[in-house]
């Protein structure tokens, strides 16, 4: 359909707009915009912009409705923009449960982006939003360090009660503080994100507390209502730091060049990613994330002063290839032969020439492998770490030689944060969580259910965080035991020996058996086989990854449910790759789409299956 082109604003309601100046374009895309308000400066920032990016994007339309803060509002809002005909939703809820059944209606019939916020469930396309924890965490390190060993006392001016950035800022922000005995949290002011509401309360704190070392607020206009709320009082020598980071007058980043923060603590929008995000989904590229965490920066008055802010220019020059190391685990899984097929096969569309290192299951061949690329100068290095730790070595090497690391499939732990650029794939610890669902939905509340469990390669991130997520799941149904678990390293031949001496010590007691990969649960179906009792029926078989083989296995009755843990990685990670040398920030953290797939939907999902 061709429709006439027109940035179409709406502030309150769908009949006031105003028109692009372009209107000759024919439309392509119509995208509705609902922003939880538009009078906080950040919520502001995000609406520039989003209208910024769009207006790179001739053939884009958008309209924008701003829900003042009420829920109630917000849902008629969307129900306004699906019924002017928009092709897409960007949303960013005023209120995560109260929004969650009109997102949901949403996704039925257009995808949707939420931004900043998310919903409950997993009922919309893709999150993209600050990660608040880390902010909390990286503002609780630098008030530690600031203060020193003689520590201090610390007053937090917190953003609306029980909003998502509030809880989870001060969580991380506590957390941190928790390794610095001498820092006291002196007091907790609530000012709902507002200047003018953070210098009453403060001003009112200050009458009776005048001995405070550091004010953390978070956000950077509460920060500057408690410097003013100082300065009335004639106080001096504390020490202030926001959150937002946003240009402009009295924003963090002037605020920190006239020395009234000590620092401010970016936190991105996310306006111009949704925007590119949008124009992804709907032009069906693939590879789409289901959740991106978007980086924050600290910044100070050294870091402005050294242009540090700035963003960074273009890093690999555009007339020649990208070139990419890649560190892969082996070759112990059908999973990870699928996730080598997606590397190999992105990087040769995407035009990136790809040097791979198989390790075969050793870390000290990924560590050699990285090593080998350093000396290489390759322009990025991926790596999908065997287990998590061991790491800080090789890869403060490829930081010292400008090389930067993403860490793709699984996690690494490092001392240095700074050592890993972005992190890609799956959510292990709800993977978990979901294969405990399905069995305690299926099998219900029921008296002493005996689960073994086959545990991933000791060590690695998918098999720590699969049975924290089971056990977590487990720990509110108390009929279910864990009664054994053992290491089978993801392979099928190991899942079957220990899955036959589990059978040995248990018999006919055990109920089920959680794999943490299809392969082992492949190779448990065998030993179940052999002593002669009928997987599936006589014991349940849970798994993770979704492998053709699972399916098949499933369509067969001997396997009940997979958890899909997608391999899928290639365009994702190349994206990645792409936009480092653009010269763009990566996000933090960049999580995958998954589904769950029990028995009775295995016929009908096999076709579609790309693994
Ligand atoms: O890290 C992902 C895991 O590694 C897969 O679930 C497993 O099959 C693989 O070996």
């Amino acid at each position: 359909m061709i429709r006439v082109a027109a940035a179409l604003v709406v502030l309150g309601s769908l009949a006031a707009c105003s028109l692009t100046p372009d209107r000759q374009t024919p439309v392509r895309f119509v995208i509705g915009v609902s922003h939880a308000n538009l009078t906080e400066p950040w919520r502001i920032t995000m609406n520039s912009e989003i209208q910024d990016e769009a207006a790179l994007f001739p053939g884009v339309r958008l309209v924008v409705a701003d829900a003042a803060d009420s829920a109630a509002r917000q849902v008629s809002d969307v129900q306004r923009l699906l019924d002017s005909g928009i092709d897409l939703l960007i949303i960013s809820p005023t209120d995560s449960r109260a929004l969650t059944p009109a997102v949901a209606r949403a996704h039925h019939r257009v995808p949707v982006i939420l931004l900043d916020r998310a919903v409950e469930g997993y009922d919309y396309n893709l999150f993209l939003g600050p990660d608040n924890q880390r902010i909390g965490h990286l503002m609780g390190a630098y008030v530690a360090q600031a203060l020193g060993p003689r520590g201090g006392t610390v007053i937090e001016v917190e953003g609306r009660s029980g909003s998502p950035p509030v809880v989870d800022r001060s969580q991380g922000f506590r957390e941190s503080l928790a390794n610095a005995p001498g820092v006291a949290i002196g007091g907790v002011v609530v000012a709902d994100w507002l200047r003018d509401r953070a210098q009453d309360a403060m001003g009112q704190l200050f009458a009776t507390h005048p001995r405070v070392d550091f004010v953390v607020a978070q956000n950077d206009a509460m920060a500057l209502g408690a410097y003013r709320a100082a300065a009335d009082r004639g106080l001096t020598g504390l020490r202030f730091v926001g959150v937002d980071g946003l240009p402009g007058p009295d924003g963090g980043i002037d605020l920190v060049a006239r020395g009234v923060l000590d620092a401010t603590f970016q936190c991105p929008t996310g306006g111009r990613e949704a925007v590119d995000y949008a124009l992804d989904i709907l032009n069906r590229e693939p590879g789409i994330p289901k959740k991106i965490f978007l980086r924050t920066r600290i910044i100070t008055r050294p870091e402005l002063l050294d242009g540090a802010a700035l963003p960074a220019p273009r890093v690999v020059p555009a007339s020649r290839r990208i070139v990419l190391g890649y560190a892969q685990t082996g070759r112990e899984s059908q999973w990870r032969e699928a996730n080598t097929e997606s590397i190999q096969a992105a990087a040769r569309e995407s035009g990136i020439d790809l040097l791979f290192r198989d390790a075969d299951q050793k870390q000290e061949n990924q560590i050699k492998a990285l090593r080998e690329f350093i000396a290489r100068k390759v322009d990025v290095i991926a790596l999908s770490p065997l287990v998590e730790t061991g790491w800080d070595d090789v890869m403060a090497e490829a930081k010292a030689a400008g090389i930067p690391v993403i860490v793709s499939d699984r996690t690494a732990r490092t001392r240095d944060d700074s050592l890993v650029t972005t992190i890609l794939g799956g959510d292990f610890v709800e993977e978990g969580r979901r294969a405990a669902r399905w069995l305690t939905d299926k099998a219900g509340e029921v008296k002493d259910f005996a689960v073994v469990e086959l545990r991933g390669t000791e060590g690695s991130t998918p098999a720590i965080d699969r049975a924290a997520g089971f056990r977590e799941v487990l720990a509110a149904h108390p009929g279910y035991r864990i009664i054994d678990s053992a290491d089978g390293d993801f392979q099928k031949d190991q899942g079957k020996k220990v899955m036959a001496g589990f059978l040995r010590r248990w018999g006919t007691g055990i109920k089920a058996v959680f794999a943490h990969n299809d392969d082992m649960a492949l190779g448990a179906v065998e030993a179940i086989q052999e002593a002669g009792l009928r997987p599936g029926i006589d014991v349940m078989v849970v798994s993770i990854d979704g492998v053709r083989a699972a399916f098949e296995a499933m369509i067969a009755g001997k396997l009940n449910c997979s958890v899909e843990c997608s391999p899928l990685l290639g365009p994702q990670l190349m994206k990645a790759v792409k936009d480092y040398a653009l010269g763009k920030e990566l996000p933090v953290r960049i999580v995958t789409e998954e589904g769950v797939y029990p028995q009775e939907t295995a016929q009908a999902a096999l076709g579609g299956r790309k693994y």
